[in-house]
């Protein structure tokens, strides 16, 4: 339930109950904490964490981020803190003033081998940290490795995918990366490989170039798009995974108001996952939570009966579309 609402928001997914299908999206929530001065995180659905690796790294060179039209580029190379520093210095906080909403830990490697690594360490500590589930991060546009070089290729997804479902039994969500042609091989081979469900989408490839300097604005040269604009490119390939597999989707991809985190949720996703709007309003995700409540009192539904109705007032056009992706 939501600020008087009477409308019933709570959601299974992966075999994980959230109170709601709100997340905030990796990378742009910090590791939870950051956001203790401004606002009650118990009330979201879920906090997914910055990526993390084994070890801490820098990320890239500077300037890391841009405001462009639409929405806004990073470039952040995945700078983290690493698991350790995260279980030792942020996880007691969120242990303790997290719940009822959930922590879904965000992951990343080099290599096969270190998500593997990763993925049982936070699999040993589970209970100490208290993670609901896994996000496999392999769609990151602004790195060489432990990126779209893995989201982009089916045989590297494959393997990490293989190498990290063998070593836990945590919930395990990919995270998929727009910059393919179809994402849907990619989501058919997650469910193929036990993976519990799929998120969509991470950033765009994108660039811009600084008339003064006449290079490159980004200290790394290109970025990742997020924003306004990846709405509709979001919601499509929730709409087309959607009729591909059977494993829930989180959706991803330029949500700032509840009207866009419904049409995540009628185009077939279980929940959905607020992130850039939340640099620039920090009360976005809360905003998304109180509107989808009264969306769903003010016309009588459940949540249940709105996830994925928009299949069945299928358009005759969109299937054929879609197929030629
Ligand atoms: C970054 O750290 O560069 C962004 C993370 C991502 O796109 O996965």
């Amino acid at each position: 339930m939501s600020g008087g609402s009477a409308a019933n928001l709570a959601v299974e997914l992966a075999g994980v109950r959230f109170q709601n299908p709100v997340w905030v999206a990796s990378g742009t929530f910090g590791y939870g904490d950051d956001f203790q001065t401004i606002f009650d995180v118990s009330r979201l659905g879920a906090v997914v964490t910055k990526t993390l690796f084994l070890g801490p790294r820098d990320g890239n060179p500077p300037p890391r981020i841009a405001e462009v039209g639409g929405g806004m580029l990073n470039s952040i190379g995945l700078a983290n803190i690493g698991w350790e520093a995260f279980r030792e210095r942020k996880a007691p906080w969120l242990r303790q003033h997290l719940p009822p909403a959930q922590l879904v830990v965000n992951v990343a490697g080099n290599t096969a081998e270190e998500y593997r690594e990763v993925a049982l360490r936070v699999d040993a500590a589970r209970a100490e940290v208290g993670a609901a589930a896994l996000e496999l991060n392999i769609s990151c546009p602004n790195v060489n490795e432990g990126g779209t070089n893995i989201g982009c290729d089916l045989r590297l997804t494959r393997e990490v995918l293989r190498e990290v479902r063998a070593v836990t039994s945590l919930p395990l969500l990919v995270k998929l990366s727009p910059n393919n042609a179809d994402l849907v091989p990619f989501a058919r081979l997650a469910e193929e490989e036990g993976a519990d469900g799929v998120s969509l989408i991470n950033t765009l490839y994108g660039m811009t170039v600084d008339l003064h300097s006449r290079r490159p604005f980004l200290g790394h040269g290109s970025g990742g798009l997020s924003g306004p604009s990846l709405l509709p490119v979001g919601v499509f390939w929730t709409y087309k995974v959607h009729q591909a597999v059977r494993i829930p989707i989180v959706g991803i991809g330029g949500i700032a108001r509840a009207e866009d985190a419904l049409q995540y949720l009628m185009a077939g996703a279980r929940a959905v996952q607020v992130g850039t709007a939340s640099f620039l309003n920090p009360f976005a995700s809360l905003e998304v939570i109180d509107g989808i409540a009264r969306f769903l009192d003010r016309h009588r539904m459940d949540l249940e009966e709105l996830i994925g109705v928009a299949h069945e007032r299928r358009p005759q056009n969109v299937p054929a579309a879609a197929a030629a992706v």
